[in-house]
């Protein structure tokens, strides 16, 4: 067995960089998706100097021709995917009464449809070489349901559903797809939420603090591994206690 390839979507932000130095220490070829390519390039130069070689991609999810070229040129360079994280998610809060459609439309396709655009062009490819682990970054509030998250909540949830039903169909192929819902992580995410709120929502966890992002990184290596090969369409809930099920 080579290198394992692994691609982040979203690679560059809170969660994204702290999987990709995580993937980076297990050994693995990694590969950052980004949107923006002026923030990408210094992130790669700072990752670099920190001693973390990670090649990176302009791979806007939102569109599924931009998202195979992304692939290809992923596939024709590093190698073939082998650990797809679909990471890449934004929110646009707002109580649903005041909701334009232009927020939900938004939402639904970064952090759902983008799950579409990415895993539909790598999942055969894991098939034919009989290993794959699509990773898929939920959140509690897709389980809880969040006041002002109509639109993210909608979404989260439905990572659910898609990693379910692909998980069944690719069971016995060795390509395991799973989720992993993080709670209130310490990202620039969750800093842009008013201070007041916010303070109430940290009080609301039960361990008392913000998820740190290496926390949830080490779940993803987790679902990563080799030895994760019986674990599929699951949810590693990692919130703090926020939701127990
Ligand atoms: N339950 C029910 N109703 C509530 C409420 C609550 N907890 N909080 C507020 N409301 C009601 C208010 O009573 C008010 O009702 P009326 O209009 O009838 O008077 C209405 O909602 C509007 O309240 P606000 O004036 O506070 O609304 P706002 O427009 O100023 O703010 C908001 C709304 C931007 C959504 C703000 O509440 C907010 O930022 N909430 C936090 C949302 C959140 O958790 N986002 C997570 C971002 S990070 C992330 O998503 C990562 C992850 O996965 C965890």
């Amino acid at each position: 067995m080579g290198q394992r390839v692994a691609l982040v979507t979203g690679g560059t932000g809170g969660i994204g960089e702290a999987v990709c130095q995580r993937f980076v220490q297990d050994g693995y070829k990694v590969v950052a998706a980004y949107n923006n390519e002026e923030k990408a390039k210094k992130w790669q130069i700072a990752q670099k100097e920190a001693g973390f070689d990670i090649e990176i991609v302009h791979c806007p999810v939102t569109d599924f021709e931009a998202c195979g070229a992304a692939l290809k040129w992923v596939e024709e360079n590093v190698g073939a995917i082998d650990i797809l994280v679909n990471n890449a998610g934004i929110t646009k809060d707002g109580m649903f009464k005041k909701m334009p459609i232009e927020r939900w439309e938004a939402v639904i396709d970064t952090n759902l449809n983008s799950l579409f655009n990415m895993t539909r062009q790598v999942f055969e490819g894991m098939v034919e070489r009989g290993f794959g682990r699509i990773i898929n970054v939920s959140s509690v509030n897709g389980q809880l349901g969040q006041v002002g998250q109509v639109n993210y909540s909608a979404a989260k949830a439905g990572m659910h559903g898609f990693t379910k039903a692909l998980a069944r169909e690719t069971a016995r192929k060795g390509v395991t797809v799973n989720t992993i819902s993080p709670g209130y992580v310490a990202t620039p995410m969750v800093m842009a939420i008013a201070e007041d709120v916010r303070q109430k929502i940290e009080n609301s966890i039960p361990v008392g603090r913000l998820c740190k992002p290496e926390e949830i990184a080490h779940g993803i290596s987790f679902l990563a591994s080799e030895l994760a090969a019986y674990t599929t369409g699951s949810d590693l809930s990692m919130n703090g206690g926020m939701f127990m099920h």
